[in-house]
This record gives C-alpha cells, structure tokens and sequence, in this order.
C-alpha cells in the first residue's frame, strides 16, 4: 500500500476535511470537542508549559523506543486510544487499524461502539496485542455478554471508560445533525438495536451513568483480566480506583470530548503519577501531536502514550498503512527529540526532569 507523507501530524486535519468533504458530519464528530472545545485546544497548548533541557556530551548515537507493559513487548510507547465507528473514516473500518497498529508493534483498543465486531477486529492481527474498551451498559447481561467475546478473542486488558455516563454536548454535531450511518457490531450482536441512524446522545443513553468504584472489582471478575480506568483527571480519583482494585491508570479528558472547562489531560499528569507511585501503569492521552508531546508524558510519568485523532485520520488518508505512518512519524519525532535531548532509553525518558 501507498504510504501518507506526513510532514506533521498536525497537518493531517485538513487534509482529512477534504478527504471527507462529502461527510462533514463524519469529519466534524471526529474532530470535534465539546462546548467551546476550551479543553481540548488546551490538551495540546499545554505541553508548551514545560520544557526540556537538552543534555549533550552524553554520547547518544541513536534513539531506543521498545517499551513493556506486563509482559508484551512494544516497539514503541506510543498506542492507539479506543475510537468508536473506525467505518466512518474508512471502508475496512477496524480491521486495517488494528493491521496498521500491529505493523507498528504497539496495542490496538477496539471501542465497544466499532464499526467492526470484537471477533473480526482480533482476527485481523492475530499476533498481536490488542485491548477492549468498554462502555459499562445498565444491563449486566450485556457487559457479560461483551467481555465474555473479548476474552475468547483474546484481549489482554480492559478499558473501562468512566468518563462517559453520557455524552459531552458538542456542538459540531448539533448543527450537522450527525447520526452514526453505521451500524455498531457489538450492540447488535446482543440485541436489536445496532445504533444505526442514532446520535451520540441516544447512543450513550444505554450507557450506565451512575458508575461506581465497586463497579471495577465487577468487571475484573467477570473477564479475569487486568482493568484500566479510563478518565481520570483527579489524583483522588486514581487513588480511589487503585483502592477498588484498578490494573492500571488512564489519564484521559477523552481528547476534550466530554466536560469543556476541565483541565488540559497534561497538567494533571504530574500529580496523578505521584499518587499512583508506580503501583501500576500509566497510560496518558489527549492532545499529543508530536514526539516532544510523547517524550513531555514520558518525563511527566506516563509508561505509555496514547492517540486518539491523529490515528483514525492516519486510516482515513490511507488505510492500515496510513495507521502504521502516523506512529512511525510520531516515532520518529521522539526518537530525534530522545536523541537531542541525550536520552537513550524510554527508561532514560522517564528519569528526565522537565523546566
Ligand atoms: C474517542 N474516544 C473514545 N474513548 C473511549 O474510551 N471509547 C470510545 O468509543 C471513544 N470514541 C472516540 C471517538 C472519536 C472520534 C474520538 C476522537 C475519540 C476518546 C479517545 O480514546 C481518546 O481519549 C482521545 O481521542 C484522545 O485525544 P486525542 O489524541 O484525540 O487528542
């Protein structure tokens, strides 16, 4: 497949725009914040906050990006964050995302509200690791019912999203009247209702919206594997999740997509890193755009780096490959910030103290 010449991910909206300019309702859910999208423009401001000092004379020839969670192996710290309708930005849906993502060797999260089944998106790249994201439903027979697919098809952690008891008010899709024009695999394979033809709002209408710490300890009997909690913001909030028994700890405002006038995901890292102490690890997302945004996480006390957007345009503009170019563009910004920075290791990285 043809590759997607990316000069920087930042770019690649546009472009994107055009693509799909048939499908401005399309385009406009992803791209889109909630309210005045006041978070979201601060997810990526932020990290202008904090600086790096270069370290020369310290014999760096070349940059090294493999990294571990648990026991897998990853080319790279930087991972896909669970998007929903992946057939919005492409006909193969998650199926080439999943194939793109493993090319880079890192970790593909399918979304409870996919275009594409559990089953389809792990055969796509059977080798590879992949998580499930889970939207907690109201109805226990169908969070069973979905986790009891994703551990037959293999997945080796859950994502429950806590931060989505309903869906953020966002205005894009107000005025294009967006409704999802495909159907939802996981949904219909338990009932009827496939979510076609449905807005966001009815959508996350079948969501649970009153989750609670115990609900975690839940999901992990019923699958029997490690959980992330997906959505915090408040070290009081991660401390809690970790008391209730969460694997690990996903610093995510959903790329500014739910409460507008929280703050930017990067400037609460800190803090949230320093109360989890390395109990389990910290995946961060929302906002990255560049490797120097990656190596600021790392440095903050994030073990892996998310991203959402950037992803699904690297599918829309070019399928699998495009998926594998966004990473390997983002690899490759970390690996000369890593370079020029005099760091050798994502070790290195996270040992290094930001201005
Ligand atoms: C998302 N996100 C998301 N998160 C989740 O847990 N389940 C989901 O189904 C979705 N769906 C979704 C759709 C689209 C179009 C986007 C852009 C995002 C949030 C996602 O996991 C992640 O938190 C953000 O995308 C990170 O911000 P950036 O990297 O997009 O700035």
């Amino acid at each position: 497949e043809k590759h997607i010449d990316i000069v920087n991910i930042a770019s690649l909206e546009q472009r994107v725009k055009d693509h799909m300019s048939n499908e401005k309702g399309a385009f406009g859910y992803i791209r889109g914040g909630s309210e005045d999208e006041w978070t979201m423009k601060q997810n990526t401001e932020a990290f202008n906050k904090k600086r790096i000092m270069p370290r020369v004379l310290q014999g760096i020839d070349h940059a090294d990006l493999s990294t571990k969670l648990w026991d897998i192996d990853l080319k790279t710290p930087i991972i896909e964050a669970p998007s929903a309708a992946h057939g919005l930005a492409h006909a193969k849906g998650e199926v080439d995302t999943a194939k793109g993502v493993a090319a880079a060797g890192s970790i593909f999260s399918m979304s409870t509200y996919g275009s594409t089944s559990i089953e389809d998106g792990a055969a796509a790249a059977p080798d590879a690791p992949q998580f499930f994201q889970l939207y907690m439903s109201k109805d226990d027979k169908f969070n069973e019912f979905l986790i009891k697919k994703a551990v037959k098809a293999g997945v080796k952690a859950i994502i429950l999203t806590v931060d989505s008891t309903l869906g953020g008010y966002r205005e894009e899709d107000v005025i294009n009247k967006f409704q999802f024009p495909l159907p939802m695999p996981n949904l219909a394979a338990f009932s009827d209702d496939d979510g076609e033809g449905k807005g966001i709002s009815e959508i996350y209408a079948a969501a649970k919206q009153g989750i609670v710490p115990s609900d975690i300890q839940k999901i992990k009997d019923m699958s029997g594997l490690p959980v992330f909690v997906k959505g915090i913001q408040s070290p009081d909030d991660a401390e809690l999740a970790i008391e209730f028994g969460a694997d690990g700890i996903w610093v995510s405002n959903h790329g500014g997509r739910q409460l507008d006038g929280g703050p930017a995901s990067f400037d609460v890292l800190p803090a949230i890193a320093q109360v989890v102490d390395k109990r389990v690890p910290v995946v961060f997302d929302s906002g990255v755009r560049r490797g120097e945004h990656v190596f600021k996480a790392l440095a903050s006390g994030a073990d892996l780096v998310a991203v959402g957007r950037p992803i699904i345009y690297g599918l829309n503009l070019g399928g699998a490959q495009g998926v594998t170019d966004v990473i390997e563009h983002l690899n490759k910004e970390l690996s000369i910030t890593m370079q020029l920075a005099g760091t050798k290791t994502i070790h290195d990285v996270k040992n290094v103290d930001l201005l």
